[in-house]
């Protein structure tokens, strides 16, 4: 069973060595003096309070200081120690060592979020939600509840984020009150309708985090040790059962109990009752990227598991909560670009955009290079290059050579190297050649039709949700222009939805668009849409 002190807990034990136990000890100062902190020196019992009082500075300082930036998204968030286990030697397909045996198991931290909200927003709020993954080592697989993403190009983020922000004049969030920043957007950035749809269905509302499915969105590459590459999408099954609230629950949760989603998952791990998911990955072979009808480097399509199915790898399952919500919940830092050997990226250009994001943004968050040494930021390997200094180094390194290549340290810390096994973290048949060009590929153009996959995949009282939550939010839009925009991307989807809509508008019903009512029609991709068995 857990305990909210992680004292007895396997899975979290990698992070003892960190705690501090105050229990029955004297205060002391930050370096260690015996101190009595709950009244300043003064000069005289009434009389003015003196600079010198090193104790009182510090104690106030230290507090000054307690805030840092929050996440500049996914800042709304609680997370969780677990194991994953493998099911397999999976050494065919990847030489990640996590998935090199039958029943091996490495400990991980899991982060779930909201994407817009800041750090004190509610929990029910309807939203995309992070699934974020860390297996120590450390590989993170930073995912989302939802399969596709609103943009195809990291280019685009920072005006999806801005679009659904608060109002820079009011600080109200946009996409609760005033909705026209987000709709907007969304009717103008037509990558964005299929995610929204996703959105604005259950998806939106989940029931508890512990009640969804989580995906990498992304293509990444699976390669082996002899250097053979795969496409891989990556799979998180809910074993708890998909469940989402209905909006009026929603809403009702979000003023009654903010913390909602937070507290469950808490209740659960100290329950013993830990939630669990099955780790599956989609296989495609490289010259397969094309052959399913879109392009599998567009982020904001799905492939179909009737075109490929999934091949299960492991389990996640949660266990222990953290002991100090900032140490550990706040303080990890997730990147796309913490792979391991046998993971690689493709060529998708949101995650290209991820892969510099990321890093970027925490140096700001944590102030200074040196976060990976944070407790819940240390792989369990340890580490050696000739990374050196800056804000807050925590390591005392011994090697007067800090320079590659050396003879004076041994040649120590060695290049990892093909010739003996250790290198493939890019997979040896990738090739980049082009002309330069600031162009959308042809082969991401198809916006509508996975859309109306998603709507006709629904039941019909599902499908109703999902309208009266377009309903709800365009009827918050405050300018015709925008709802015009709406309603004429809606009606590329669906003459039905559009209709529905429009009516609860007041706006005239519109003419059936045929022009897009097809399965597909993105250029430049194989129209025979072989379904080849990919593995
Ligand atoms: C967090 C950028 C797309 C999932 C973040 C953060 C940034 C960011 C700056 C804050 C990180 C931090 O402070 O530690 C971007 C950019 C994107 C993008 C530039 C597109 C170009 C995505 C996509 C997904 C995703 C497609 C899902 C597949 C997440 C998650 C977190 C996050 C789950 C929270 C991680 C945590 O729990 O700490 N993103 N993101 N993001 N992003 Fe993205």
């Amino acid at each position: 069973k857990a305990r909210s002190d992680g004292a007895s807990v396997g899975s979290r034990d990698h992070m003892r060595q960190y705690e501090v136990d105050d229990s029955d000890v004297y205060m002391t100062s930050d370096v260690a003096g015996p101190i009595a902190d709950m009244v300043s020196l003064k000069a005289g019992i009434r009389g003015s309070t003196l600079l010198e009082d090193f104790i009182l500075r510090q104690k106030i300082t230290r507090f000054d200081h307690e805030r840092v930036p929050e996440r500049v998204v996914h800042a709304r968030g609680a997370g969780a120690y677990g194991t994953f286990t493998s099911y397999g030697d999976f050494s065919n397909l990847t030489a990640a060592s996590f998935l090199s045996e039958e029943e091996k198991t490495t400990p991980i931290f899991v982060r779930f979020s909201t994407v817009v909200g800041s750090r004190g927003s509610a929990d029910t709020v309807r939203d995309v939600h992070g699934f974020a993954v860390r297996l120590y080592g450390n590989f993170d697989m930073v995912g989302n509840n939802i399969p596709v993403f609103f943009i195809n190009d990291a280019a685009q983020f920072p005006d999806l984020i801005h679009s659904v922000k608060p109002r820079p004049d009011k600080e109200i969030p946009q996409a609760a009150t005033a909705h026209d920043a987000a709709w907007d957007f969304f009717s103008q950035q037509t990558t964005s309708l299929h995610t929204l749809f996703w959105a604005m269905s259950g998806h939106g509302i989940p029931r508890s985090f512990r009640h969804m499915d989580g995906f990498g969105v992304n293509t990444y590459r699976f390669v082996n040790d002899a250097g053979e590459s795969k496409l891989a999408k990556w799979h998180f099954k809910t074993q708890q059962g998909l469940a989402s609230l209905v909006w009026e629950e929603a809403q009702v949760l979000s003023g009654k109990n903010a913390d909602y989603h937070r507290q469950d998952l808490w209740d659960a791990i100290e329950s013993g009752h830990g939630p669990e998911w099955e780790v599956s990955v989609q296989i495609v072979n490289e010259e397969d990227v094309l052959a399913y009808g879109f392009d599998l480097l567009d982020p904001t399509k799905i492939l179909p598991v009737e075109d490929v199915p999934l091949q299960p790898l492991g389990r996640l399952k949660l266990d222990a909560n953290p002991v100090n919500f900032f140490a550990e919940t706040e303080q990890i830092m997730f990147q796309p670009g913490h792979v391991v050997r046998g993971i690689d990226f493709s060529d998708d250009p949101l995650l290209q955009g991820r892969l510099f994001s990321y890093l970027d943004t925490q140096l700001s968050r944590h102030g200074g290079p040196n976060f990976e040494q944070v407790p819940i930021n240390r792989p369990i390997p340890s580490v050696h290059n000739n990374n050196r200094d800056g804000q807050a180094q925590n390591l005392i390194h011994r090697n007067n050579r800090p320079y590659s290549p050396n003879t004076l340290n041994n040649g120590s810390p060695r290049q990892a190297n093909q010739t003996h096994g250790r290198g493939f973290f890019t997979a040896p048949g990738r090739t980049a050649v082009g002309n330069l060009v600031r162009e959308v590929p042809d082969t991401f153009s198809d916006h509508w039709s996975q859309t109306r996959l998603f709507y006709n995949s629904l039941t019909p009282v599902e499908q109703q949700q999902l309208i009266n939550a377009i309903r709800f939010e365009t009827s918050n839009v405050e300018s015709d222009g925008v709802k015009r925009n709406v309603l004429t991307q809606l009606n590329k989807v669906s003459n039905d939805i559009a209709n529905r809509v429009a009516s609860f508008l007041g706006h005239d019903a519109l003419e059936p668009d045929g022009r897009y009512y097809h399965d597909n029609t993105t250029s430049g991709v194989s129209t025979a849409r072989e379904r080849l068995p990919s593995i």
